[in-house]
Order: C-alpha cells, then sequence, then structure tokens
C-alpha cells in the first residue's frame, strides 16, 4: 500500500509536503489554479503589500539562468538541475481588493480539491501590513503567510525588508498574530549568522510555523562587457542553496526541539529535494524558482517523486522528519584517522614527507 504523503504544520494538516512557494508565476488566477492542479497542498499567491516603490519594482524585473561557468542559460523552461536563477522581481500591480478577492476566490475553489490558497504579505509599513491581514482574515482566506526575510530589503528602499534583529522580528510577528486567529506562516531571512535564532523570535511572536529561509544577494561581472550581469546587484539560488537550508532546518531542530514546525524553501527543486528537508527537519517544503523555471508540472513529478521515495523506504511523509537531524555527529564524536588527509591533496605536497 502507498504510503501517507500527509504532513502537520501546527493546527493545519496538509495533503501532501509540497507548496508552491510565492514568485511571478503564481500572480494570476490562472497560474494559481495550474499550481492547484498540479497537486500542491498549499498554494502561496504572489505577495503584495502597500508600496509604490515596490509595484514600481514589477516593470523593472529581469531574469538570468546561468551554468555554472556564470554563462546565461535559455529560457526554455526546462532548465539543467544545477542552474542558478539570478534576478531581481517586484510586487503585484493589482489592487488590495482584486488581489484579495481573487484569493478568496481561489482558495474556496482549492478546498475542493483539499488545498489552501494562502496570501502572503511583505512587510514594508507594519501598520499597513496588520490592516491587510486583518482585512485578509475577514475575507476568509484560510492562511497568511508573512514575508519580512526578502533578499532585497537593502536595495529597495523601504518596499520591502530584511529584518536580521530578533527583537523587531518577534515585535513585527506578534504585531499581526495578535490581531487575527487564522495561522501565520513567518518567512525569514537566510542573510543572518544565526536563522535559529530569528526562528526562535518569530516562535515567541506567535508564528504557527517558520519558513526558511530567503535567499541571498550576488553580483555577477560579466568578462565581455566587464559589467554586472543585468547591471546590479541580484537574488540569487539554486539547487546549491538546499545544504545551506538544511544546515538550518537541522540546527534549529537540535535548538529548538523536533515540535517547532519548520517549512524549507530555498534550493529545492525535486521531490527527492522535498525529502531532503523533511530528513534535515522540514515539516514541509516549497518550491518556488524550480515551478517558474520549468512549469507547473515540476509540482505533478514533485509529489510523485516523493510518494515513490516514501514507497520504497517504507515510511509515511510524517516518519522521515528530521531522521539525517537527528544523525548528524558532532566533530568530536568523529572517528580520529592520523594522515587521512594525505589522500586529498596534489602529490606535490607530500614530496618531502
Ligand atoms: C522571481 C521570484 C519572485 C519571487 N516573488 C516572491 C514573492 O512575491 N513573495 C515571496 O514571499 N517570495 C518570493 N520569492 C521567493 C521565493 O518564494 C523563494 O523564497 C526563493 O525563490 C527560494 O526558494 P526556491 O529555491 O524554491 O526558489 C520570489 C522568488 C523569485 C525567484
Amino acid at each position: 500500500m502507498a504510503r501517507s504523503l500527509e504532513t502537520t504544520l501546527g493546527s493545519l494538516r496538509l495533503k501532501n509536503p509540497v507548496i508552491a512557494g510565492a514568485g511571478e508565476h503564481l500572480m494570476t488566477a490562472s497560474g494559481i489554479r495550474a499550481a492547484v492542479d498540479a497537486g500542491a497542498s498549499v498554494v502561496v499567491a504572489k505577495s503584495f503589500n502597500e508600496s509604490e516603490a515596490a509595484r514600481d519594482q514589477l516593470d523593472r524585473t529581469d531574469y538570468a539562468l546561468i551554468d555554472s561557468n556564470f554563462q546565461r542559460l535559455p529560457w526554455d523552461f526546462s532548465p539543467p538541475r544545477d542552474a542558478t536563477l539570478a534576478c531581481r522581481s517586484g510586487l503585484t500591480r493589482v489592487s488590495f481588493d482584486e488581489w484579495l478577492e481573487t484569493i478568496v476566490t481561489l482558495d474556496r475553489e482549492a478546498a475542493k480539491s483539499d488545498c489552501i490558497v494562502a496570501a502572503n504579505i511583505i512587510l514594508a509599513d507594519l501598520d499597513a501590513a496588520v490592516d491587510m491581514a486583518r482585512k485578509v482574515e475577514q475575507a476568509g482566506v484560510r492562511l497568511l503567510e508573512f514575508n519580512f526575510g526578502t533578499p532585497y530589503g537593502d536595495e529597495a528602499g523601504g518596499a520591502v525588508s530584511t529584518e536580521r534583529a530578533t527583537d523587531r522580528v518577534t515585535e513585527i510577528v506578534s504585531a499581526v498574530t495578535s490581531q487575527i486567529d487564522i495561522p501565520v506562516w513567518a518567512k525569514i531571512t537566510g542573510q543572518s549568522e544565526n536563522v535559529t535564532s530569528l526562528v526562535r523570535a518569530a516562535q515567541d511572536g506567535g508564528a504557527d510555523c517558520t519558513v526558511l529561509m530567503g535567499r541571498y544577494m550576488g553580483l555577477v561581472p560579466d568578462l565581455d562587457t566587464m559589467a554586472p550581469l543585468l547591471d546590479t546587484y541580484l537574488g540569487i539560488g539554486g539547487a546549491w542553496s538546499l545544504p545551506l537550508t538544511c544546515y538550518w532546518l537541522s540546527r534549529t531542530r537540535k535548538t529548538l526541539g523536533p515540535d517547532v514546525p519548520l517549512i524549507a524553501i530555498n534550493g529545492g527543486r525535486s521531490g527527492h529535494d522535498v525529502a531532503r528537508f523533511m530528513l534535515a527537519g522540514a515539516h514541509a517544503a516549497e518550491l518556488c524558482t524550480a515551478v517558474m523555471t520549468g512549469g507547473f508540472r515540476v509540482i505533478e513529478d514533485a509529489v510523485t517523486e516523493l510518494s515513490s521515495y516514501l514507497d520504497k523506504q517504507d515510511r509515511d511523509a510524517a516518519q522521515i522528519i528530521g531522521l539525517a537531524a537527528d544523525r548528524v555527529k558532532t566533530f568530536q564524536e568523529l572517528p580520529l584517522r592520523p594522515g587521512f588527509w594525505e589522500g586529498f591533496v596534489p602529490p606535490e605536497t607530500l614530496s618531502d614527507l
């Protein structure tokens, strides 16, 4: 019999751990419907905030897929697994009422497929975010993701935020959670020396679940033009981000315990990657770039691949959470192997030994 894909995140039971993470491909009703139809348990709609500057950024966006030699790849919805996405994004241009109405309608529709369409607010002004969160709940939306960990906070002139101070994280999360009863998922930055402390701060603020972690900023100099790729600093991520996310999932589980609900994001490209995130301690995982650059089929394939993996391992999804994290040894626990390093250096290093 097929093993169960169900997972629980705080008060929510999800039919599977594969969540469609917010991005441009989830800015339209048809995009959101495609993600629901592809089998995601939650679809996080493209974010909104009140800032005109954030809307303005949508008309300045640009996107490049690059290979390991920093050469541009074609944008053909079939990228190699190891493609890196370097881009700058912006927020939806529709009015708040239109954005909310679309999510309410689609969330009602999605309920018939045991799926949730979540609203996502990106923090600019806190009072405005709290006001929008109240309206989201009043309109009947069942889930809010609250993102204050975008990569671009230092570049976007207040249009979005990258919150790194724990006190501030607790303050902004509790400002929202104290006003609404629907679950709030706090999406935090990975641009921190201690991501675990940001998870703790979000939980202290009343978050039902923490989504870790936002992408990094990068600069890719182009050898021919001698200019920056796409002319500026870019949000950057790839499959290479997965180990960094898994590290913080595992450290967080170790520090805060197995019961703090964590959602992984950043670096997942497939169903096997969802399994990797779960083994590191995630209760579910979001995929964004993989879907935006590979099409909605990626969600369906991820659910199928995860299901086959669980069948092969003869475990339910909920039973694999944290298995690798709980087997991490300290450096001191590892065996002594004198001279072992010699097998890893060029021969010249050893010539006068
Ligand atoms: C083009 C693009 C647009 C994005 N837009 C949003 C957004 O509107 N709201 C949000 O919370 N995250 C947004 N993100 C961040 C993603 O949801 C996700 O956190 C990040 O891309 C890392 O996950 P991934 O490796 O699965 O892409 C965006 C990312 C990209 C690449």
